[in-house]
């Protein structure tokens, strides 16, 4: 599929069917998340995998009770390694990094008919807690993944192009 068509057809998936994500497709998901670019090629990432029932269960409570976390037959907690690196410019690699990792997640899991969501509110000492990540790595965000059980929206609530962008100056 063009890039442009997977990144229109992705979109939050908050419902999803109950059925297993086969070993091979999970892989090639978070494939893309390797090969991800990262800041000094630091890499600094780990991604914690969920799917037993149990433990997707105590992480839909850590995730603010969003039902759907719990629904869906993948969990993937989203860590730094090395979260205190800060660039020249000021910013911290470690969310810039992962985000990109998981974003590549997000559209590999669309090439494969798959669904995913960011799910950004969520108690990071208790997913720790259950998950048994280290004190001195960072939860970045959790990701839900699995074959969608909704329809995808008409069309996508973003700003026009003109707002978002300008040429040669501010
Ligand atoms: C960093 C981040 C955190 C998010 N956290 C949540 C969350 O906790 N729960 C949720 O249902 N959606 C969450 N979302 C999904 C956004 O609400 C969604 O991406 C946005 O409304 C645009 O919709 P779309 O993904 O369907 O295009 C998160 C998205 C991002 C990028």
């Amino acid at each position: 599929m063009a890039v442009l068509k997977v990144i229109k057809n992705r979109y939050s998936v908050r419902a999803y069917q109950d059925r297993a994500v086969a070993p091979e497709v999970l892989q090639t998901v978070i494939e893309a998340a390797r090969l991800a670019p990262s800041a000094r090629n630091m890499q600094d990432w780990r991604f914690v995998v969920v799917q037993d029932a149990a433990r997707r269960q105590q992480l839909m409570a850590a995730a603010n009770n969003q039902a759907f976390v719990a629904k869906a037959p993948v969990v993937i907690a989203c860590c730094a390694t090395q979260p205190d690196y800060v660039m020249r410019c000021g910013q911290r690699t470690a969310p810039i990094d992962l985000a990109i990792a998981i974003d590549h997640m997000t559209l590999q899991a669309v090439e494969e008919g798959l669904g995913t969501c960011w799910i950004g509110s969520f108690y990071e000492d208790q997913v720790k807690t259950i998950l048994g990540i280290p004190d001195e790595v960072v939860i970045i965000e959790l990701l839900t993944l699995g074959y969608p059980a909704d329809t995808p929206p008409a069309s996508k609530h973003r700003q026009p192009l003109a707002e978002i962008v300008a040429y040669e100056k501010w």
